[in-house]
This record gives structure tokens, C-alpha cells and sequence, in this order.
């Protein structure tokens, strides 16, 4: 790919981490960036109304799809996987439409192409079926396409701060598995966008590759330590042992109710997150690639606490 990427299509702009890659990819101040949307959105946005949208129908068929995002270099899939294979036709879309990088809605706590995510949940066998599907269109003769997947461990400041790495802020307890010794990377939300923006800024470096980035990869005793000293207490610690966790969580999939499923399927991502999931001894780890340092643990918990306490004192 000898041109640079300059007009890019973000799917998911409203979403908890499309909304955080948004404000980057129009603060880089490199980019045409425009929003698609399906005609039935009804989430309120708090982008700027001179970005441009493309409305589609709720259907993401691939017909309406590859004319809707014809002339766009690049395509970022920032939206969840769910049941349906509305990811499969944004990848064949882009390729007929001739988007030359795509990003699929990886952005994984855990490799979703690794033994245990493929063995536990449906959603990594669907991320892996985006990837080979990005990787059949980029091996066409004479394709344009080209794909990057960033997996960034957990949704660090996100997922703190929401309970989803089992630190909770009500009690004050820690879910510590395995006695909390293993190392885990995991990305602030600003660290993915900062990512994803270098990866479209080095398209030749980063073309059809999986590729790891971190904020840090501390041990949950160290987060745990971060969040004692910027709160200035002791917090209660549950050990828990990550086999028999899974094999509970793995139980409660088969439940009838559908919100209990959905909190197995948390707890599952939270175990392989934070077992599964230290990033500097792959291949593909990309922070000196992609010109990126770590970020200072302490710092970012000190921030996730001064939004809880700002949040509670409302
Ligand atoms: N590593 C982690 O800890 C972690 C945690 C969470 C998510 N993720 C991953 O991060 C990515 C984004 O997840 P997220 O939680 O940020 O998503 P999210 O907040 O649930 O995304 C919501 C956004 O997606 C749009 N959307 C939903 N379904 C859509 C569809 N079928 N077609 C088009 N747009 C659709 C919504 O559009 P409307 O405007 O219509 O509402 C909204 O803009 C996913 O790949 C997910 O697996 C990773």
C-alpha cells in the first residue's frame, strides 16, 4: 500500500470504546472521518454534527454496505459481535467497495484465537471466524484489502470502574484468582484509540497482522495495592479459584435466562483477561512498533477512583 490513509469509516461511533476512538481519529487531524450508523440508532451521540453519517438499514445487507462506503480507505468495526453476522458482510462489503484497511471488532481481553477462549465462548469462535474471513479477502489476487486486529487485554479504566475485573468499589472487595499473581496486559480506552490511530498512520508496517498493545500488565495484587493507596483503605479479598470458576461460569451458559448467561459470559472473559492475557512475550506485541510506552499504573487507577468518588458524591 504505497498511499496514506485518509478517509475512514468508524462503525460504532456511540459505543463505549467507538466514542473514545472518534475523538481520536478527529484529533489526529489526519483523517476524513465519517460515522455509519443503521437508520434505526436511536443512542444519543455527543459527536460534533459536522461529522459526516452514513445512515444504512438496521440489516447491514452487503449490497447497500459496499455503496455506502465506497471511496473509504478505511473501516473500523467498533461495535459488539452479537448473534448475527453483520460483521461478515462489513468485512465483504469493505473489500467490494475497495476499502484497502480494515479493523475488525477485535479489541479482545483475551486472544480470541487461543486454546481456552475458542474452547469457552461462541463470541471468540465469531471474532475468529472476522479474522480468517479478513484474511481470505486480503489473500485474493490483485486485492487492495488489507486488515489489522488490535487485542488489547481488558477495557482497563472501563472495566475497573464497572465492576468487570471484579474489583468492587460498593464492598470494597477484590476477586483475586489463583492468589493474584499472574500478569495480565490491559488497555485504558485512550490507549486502543492512540493505538488504532498509528496502526491507520502505518499502514504498511502494521498490513494483515494481529496486533498486541497494553497501558501495563500489572498482577491483580498490584492493582489491588493501586487501589488501596489511592483510596487510602484496605480492601477485603476473596480468593477464588479460576478452575472451578470456569467450570461454574461454563454451567451457567446453559441457563434459560438470558441475563444470567450474559454475566457468564463476563465472568468467563474476566478469568481468561486476567490469565490469559500477558501480551509482552508475544509476537506481534507492537508498543515500540506502533511508538507507544506504558502508562503508569497508579496513575490511571488514582483517575478511575476520582471518577468513582466524583460519581458518588452526585
Ligand atoms: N477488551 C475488553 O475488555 C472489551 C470490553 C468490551 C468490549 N470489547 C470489544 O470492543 C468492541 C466494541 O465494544 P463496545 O462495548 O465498545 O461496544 P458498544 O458500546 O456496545 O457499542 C455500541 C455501538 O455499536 C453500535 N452498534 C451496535 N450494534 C450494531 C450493529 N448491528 N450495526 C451497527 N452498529 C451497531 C451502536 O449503534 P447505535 O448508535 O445504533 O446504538 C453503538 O454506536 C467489540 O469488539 C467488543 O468485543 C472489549
Amino acid at each position: 500500500m504505497t498511499s496514506p490513509i485518509k478517509k475512514v469509516c468508524l462503525v460504532g461511533a456511540n459505543g463505549t470504546l467507538g466514542s473514545v476512538l472518534l475523538a481520536a481519529l478527529v484529533q489526529a487531524n489526519c483523517f476524513d472521518v465519517s460515522i455509519l450508523q443503521r437508520s434505526t440508532s436511536s443512542s444519543t451521540s455527543s459527536a460534533s454534527p459536522s461529522i459526516p453519517r452514513i445512515i444504512v438499514s438496521p440489516d447491514l445487507a452487503v449490497d447497500e454496505l459496499t455503496t455506502a462506503l465506497a471511496g473509504q480507505d478505511a473501516v473500523i468495526a467498533a461495535f459488539p459481535l452479537g448473534q448475527g453476522d453483520q460483521h461478515l458482510r462489513l468485512v465483504e462489503a469493505s473489500f467490494h467497495a475497495g476499502v484497502k484497511r480494515f479493523i475488525p471488532a477485535d479489541f479482545g481481553s483475551c486472544d480470541a484465537a487461543d486454546a481456552l477462549p475458542q474452547e469457552y465462548l461462541p463470541l471468540y469462535r465469531r471474532k475468529t471466524l472476522v479474522r480468517e474471513r479478513c484474511e481470505a479477502f486480503a489473500a485474493r489476487p490483485g486485492s487492495a484489502f488489507t486488515w489489522t486486529a488490535l487485542v488489547c487485554g481488558h477495557f482497563f479504566d472501563h472495566g475497573l470502574r464497572h465492576g468487570l475485573l471484579h474489583f468492587d468499589f460498593a464492598t470494597r472487595t477484590a476477586q483475586i484468582l489463583d492468589g493474584g499473581h499472574a500478569r495480565a496486559s490491559a488497555s485504558t480506552l485512550r490507549r486502543i484509540a492512540e493505538a488504532t490511530v498509528r496502526v491507520l498512520q502505518r499502514p504498511e508496517q502494521t498490513s494483515n497482522r494481529r496486533l498486541y498493545v497494553q497501558s501495563f500488565n500489572p498482577t491483580q495484587l498490584e492493582i489491588l495495592a493501586a487501589l488501596e493507596k489511592a483510596m487510602g483503605e484496605k480492601w477485603t479479598v476473596r480468593q477464588v479459584d479460576s478452575k472451578a470458576y470456569l467450570e461454574d461460569a461454563r454451567k451457567r451458559l446453559e441457563s434459560d435466562d438470558e441475563e444470567a448467561v450474559l454475566v457468564a459470559v463476563e465472568d468467563i472473559v474476566f478469568v481468561l483477561g486476567a490469565l490469559d492475557a500477558d501480551w509482552t512475550k508475544r509476537d506481534g506485541f507492537a508498543m515500540e512498533l506502533l511508538g507507544l510506552e506504558d502508562e503508569r499504573l497508579e496513575d490511571v487507577v488514582e483517575e478511575v477512583v476520582a471518577a468513582y468518588r466524583a460519581e458518588a458524591q452526585r
